[in-house]
């Protein structure tokens, strides 16, 4: 079995390149089937789902190519609307398919995705927003969905229940060559919501308020495939930034979009790290100890990312004072709290959506196993600010959002290996 073994208690300093968006070049590359011809995507994380989501773009006839951090994606060929099961469940992105494989085909067929284990995740929003475009849905009990759309898409007003992320991706992609103008109201306005609309202007759609509450898209009957580069992942760089924090280090971040982070620098200023940002570099320096964070509350953007929130309690364990975290995105977003605890961090928690940290001056090595992606990253960060030998497990959450995490923190002089 795979395991990080981490040597903690080493301050990190120097500087460090954050790869592309996770979260940004999925919907990206699931869009390029709905465009013409060769897309060309640059800046693109090396990720399992990534790597993922191009097995399954070959399997409905693409041709993919991978050159280091460049894909290319020549949809031409691409004669299939159906994604087995199997690969259907080995991420939770892979609904945002239904999107493009309606844009491309005028069906699809798909099944529940699958995903990291922090809630329910239904997938209610996209199913409605779809039928007002004109998709029938049928679900077989098997979790099996088989979407069909006779009389062609037409466009809708979509007021979303929630500003869901993956919701406001699928209506974006329905909509660029549905017939008609859509409106989606209460949109979700992550920055990789911005990026998906960004690249798919740069083939022709037409698009306007990405990034804002309601996003008006005017359908266009053929997109062009384009070369584009994805944004910073800013929750990789918000990794990096508490890593940096618990070790009392200092380090720079290259290739970041300083206004990206915007919803997490108060709550780094409030632990005592002096943040400066210029052009696309953030450099954080973190005091002697940290200071707790009082009251966080996840929120979508611009408000605190739940993706951060674990990263930012483990911060909070090691924390001058008691901080607390509410989470209140996803319903199961917790599991990491007991991995935790056997570092010797002091976490209560209420309802399993409200966690009270009493920050400890150390924290213990430990053997620990990752529950779920950002979870499993926390724990990477408790094992680099804890005193002697930790190990971690379960790495195969960590990379799913981390690109060789042990090559990321050893650059800035963590000792961390990853052995068999
Ligand atoms: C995306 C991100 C994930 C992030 C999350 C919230 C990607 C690949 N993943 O996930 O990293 O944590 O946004 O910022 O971009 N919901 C419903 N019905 C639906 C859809 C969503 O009830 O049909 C609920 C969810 O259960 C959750 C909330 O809405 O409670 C937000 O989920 P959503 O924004 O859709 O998250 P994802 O797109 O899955």
């Amino acid at each position: 079995m795979e395991r990080l073994v981490i040597d903690g208690g080493k301050k990190l300093k120097g500087e460090i390149t954050v790869q592309g968006a996770k979260n940004s070049v999925l919907p990206v590359i699931a869009a390029t089937l709905a465009a013409d011809g060769v897309s060309v995507i640059h800046n693109c994380p090396m990720l399992c789902d990534v790597t993922a989501e191009l097995d399954i773009l070959r399997l409905l006839g693409c041709e993919v190519e991978i050159s280091g951090s460049c894909v290319r994606i020549d949809s031409t060929k691409a004669t299939r609307c159906e994604i087995p099961e199997n690969l259907m469940r080995e991420m939770r992105s892979s609904i945002i398919f239904l999107g493009s494989l309606i844009a491309r085909f005028g069906c699809a067929r798909v099944s529940v995705p699958g995903g990291c284990d922090i809630g329910e995740r239904p997938i209610d929003y996209h199913l409605a927003l779809l039928e007002k475009m004109g998709v029938r849905t049928v679900c077989g009990c098997d979790g099996c969905l088989r979407c069909e759309c006779p009389d062609g898409l037409h466009a809708a007003r979509i007021t979303l229940p929630y500003p869901s992320v993956g919701a406001t991706e699928n209506a974006i992609l329905a909509a660029v060559k549905a017939k008609g103008t859509t409106v989606i109201e209460n949109a979700a306005r992550e920055p990789e919501i911005a990026d998906l609309a960004d690249f798919l202007i740069k083939c022709g759609a037409r698009i306007d308020g990405a990034g804002e509450r309601t996003i008006i898209i005017e359908g266009v009957k053929r997109l062009e495939a384009c070369e584009y580069s994805v944004i910073p992942d800013r929750i990789i760089a918000a990794t990096f930034m508490s890593a940096a924090a618990v070790t009392g280090g200092k380090i720079t971040l290259r290739k970041v979009c300083p206004e990206h982070l915007a919803p997490v620098l108060p709550c780094f200023e409030a632990s005592g790290c002096a943040i400066k940002s210029y052009s696309d570099c953030v450099t954080v320096s973190a005091p002697k100890r940290l200071k707790s964070m009082g009251v966080i509350r996840t929120n979508p953007y611009p408000g605190f990312p739940t993706d951060c929130q674990a990263v930012v309690m483990a911060m909070a364990c090691v924390a001058d004072g008691v901080t607390v975290i509410t989470e209140r995105i996803f319903e199961n977003r917790f599991r990491h709290v007991a991995p935790l605890r056997r570092f010797g961090a002091q976490i209560e928690t209420e309802n399993n959506a409200v966690a009270i940290i009493e920050g400890k001056e150390s924290l213990n090595a430990a053997k620990a196993c990752s529950t779920d992606l950002r979870g499993g990253t926390a724990l990477v960060i408790a094992a680099l600010a804890a005193r002697g030998r930790s190990e971690i497990t379960g790495l195969h959450h960590i990379d799913r959002g981390c690109e060789r995490i042990e090559n990321c923190f050893s650059g800035l002089g963590g000792q961390i290996k990853r052995l068999d």
